[in-house]
């Protein structure tokens, strides 16, 4: 018989706190959203803390921390300042990434490879102090070797470039080659296999088939999809009051 484990989604909550940076108040709160996502079934709970604190806060991490019941997965990128909040706030996980100030989003995956002394020194310190570590790494095979050579517990492999062209293209399909490629290599190692960026109800089945997935972490579709979901309801409500 053949046994196909379950996936496990992360729900990446950043765009919580965005919408409530946008007005430096108090609402929505993250950790609010974070109950309400593992009601829904998350099996993580994920938050990018970013060097600039444009969205989720040191605060923020902190509660979570508390009050998080799944899997917490602190995204962060190499930085001592950061490295000394993880081994202090001791997430479940954490996701390395590369971190730039003008980006968006995260941009391409982690350039192990090219650091790898540095990059290594941060996975040992973080699992020192307990914390599973995964590497944010484009599929492509170079990264991928040097990522498994590192020591990590999981590599989460950038699909934002499958996302980024056009669903079943023949880029998408080309995309898809190169993603299942590197995850064979990351099965090979028996490296724990993650996917995530840009990924939506529309374009995720093709990274979900793939075999030995573990975790998918999916932010922006699910955020955006909660708040057109849920403006009704929210229009009602505030319609019922003002009648009364
Ligand atoms: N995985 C990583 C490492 C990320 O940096 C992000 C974005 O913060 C995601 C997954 C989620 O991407 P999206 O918001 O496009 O679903």
């Amino acid at each position: 018989m053949t046994f196909r484990q379950t996936i496990q989604l992360g729900v990446n909550i950043d765009h919580i706190a965005t919408v409530r940076q946008v007005r430096q108040t108090v609402e929505p709160d993250p950790v609010w959203a974070a109950v309400l996502a593992e009601l829904g079934g998350a099996d993580g709970i994920t938050v990018h803390l970013r060097e600039d604190r444009r969205h989720i806060q040191d605060r923020d991490v902190k509660i979570l921390r508390e009050t998080v019941r799944c899997k917490l997965n602190l995204e962060m990128a190499c930085t001592e300042s950061i490295v000394q909040f993880a081994c202090e706030t001791v997430p479940n996980q954490a996701t390395l990434v590369p971190e730039k100030r003008q980006e968006i989003t995260t941009e391409g995956g982690l350039d192990v490879a090219g650091q790898f002394a540095a990059v290594q020194t941060v996975v040992k310190r973080l699992q020192d102090r307990g914390i599973g570590v995964s590497l944010f790494l484009d599929p492509d095979l170079p990264q991928i070797e040097a990522g498994i050579k590192s020591g990590c517990e999981a590599i989460e492999i950038h699909t934002g470039t499958y996302a980024n062209v056009p669903f079943e293209s023949e880029a998408a399909e080309n995309e898809l080659r190169r993603i299942h490629q590197a995850a064979e290599m990351i099965n090979a190692a028996g490296v724990h296999l993650h996917a995530g960026h840009g990924l939506t109800y529309r374009n995720v089945l093709p990274i979900a088939a793939i075999p030995q997935m573990r975790e998918l972490n999916i932010g922006h579709s699910i955020i955006a999809r909660s708040l057109l979901t849920g403006l009704t309801e929210a229009v009602r409500e505030m319609k019922r009051l003002i009648s009364h």
